[in-house]
């Protein structure tokens, strides 16, 4: 089974990703996640991902692409994936389903978390990630079990740099304008799903797994 997770930065695509990838066994792959991994260890990816993640800017699809196809084509991929944050242009879009029909492959799903702009400022605000496991938090919907601390890893909790309200607002317009697109574009091909992100997480996963179930 392939997914794709869209919806607008702080829709909830990351901790809706990670229960899915625990319910059905298949790696959650964050593009996000691997350029902040690489941050975090100071790889010249690392380095160059950072100038625009910190503008709230889109890394150039060239090394977008290259990351992800390098990371499907891993053998714990050979069951399916959850793909959470890619792709994220119509281009990226088109190299993903020209790299599956290759192998005679092509995308299940493609779930959008619909969340309105209002309500994601917020979210971002309160919002704690674990920069070791990818999992999140929120200090007031989703806390931690011991605050600060991540309860699958332990790690301590950080707040993201690209979470700054001046940020999160770029991040809105560059989503509009580059991915909501995507949208569109996953219709036509008659695999688009959509759920209310602003139901509670509980119920937002309830959502998808009813989708997956009816139809995987
Ligand atoms: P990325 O890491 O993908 O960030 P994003 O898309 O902006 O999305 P977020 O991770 O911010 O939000 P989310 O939807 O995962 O929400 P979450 O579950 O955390 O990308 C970061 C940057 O990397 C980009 O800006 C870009 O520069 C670069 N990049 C990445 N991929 C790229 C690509 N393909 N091409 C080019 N550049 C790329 O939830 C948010 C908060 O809300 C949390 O606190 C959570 O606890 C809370 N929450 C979640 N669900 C609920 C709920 N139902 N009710 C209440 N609170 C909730
Ligand atoms: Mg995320
Ligand atoms: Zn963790």
């Amino acid at each position: 089974m392939k997914i794709i997770m869209l919806g607008a930065p702080g829709a909830g695509k990351g901790t809706q990703a990670k229960r899915i990838s625990e319910k059905y066994g298949i790696p959650h792959i964050s593009t996000g996640d691997i350029f902040r991994a690489n941050i975090k260890e100071g790889t010249a990816l690392g380095k160059e991902a950072k100038s625009y993640m910190d503008e709230g800017k889109l890394v150039p699809d060239e090394l977008t692409v290259r990351i992800l196809l390098d990371r499907v084509s891993k053998d714990d991929c050979k069951g399916g994936y959850l793909l959470d944050g890619f792709p994220r242009t119509i281009p990226q879009a088109e190299v993903l389903d020209k790299e599956l029909e290759k192998a005679g492959d092509r995308v299940d799903f493609a779930i959008d978390v619909e969340v309105p702009d209002e309500s994601i400022v917020k979210r971002m605000s309160g919002r704690r990630a674990c920069l070791k496991c990818g999992a999140t938090y929120h200090v007031e919907s989703l806390p931690p079990k011991t605050e600060g601390i991540c309860d699958k890893c332990g790690e301590k909790l950080s707040i993201r740099e690209d979470d700054k309200e001046e940020t999160v607002k770029k991040r809105l317009e560059v989503y509009h304008k580059e991915t909501e697109p995507l949208i569109n574009y996953y219709e036509k091909k008659g695999i688009l799903e959509t759920v209310d992100g602003m139901q509670d997480a509980e119920e937002v996963f309830s959502s998808i797994i009813a989708i997956l179930d009816k139809q995987g």
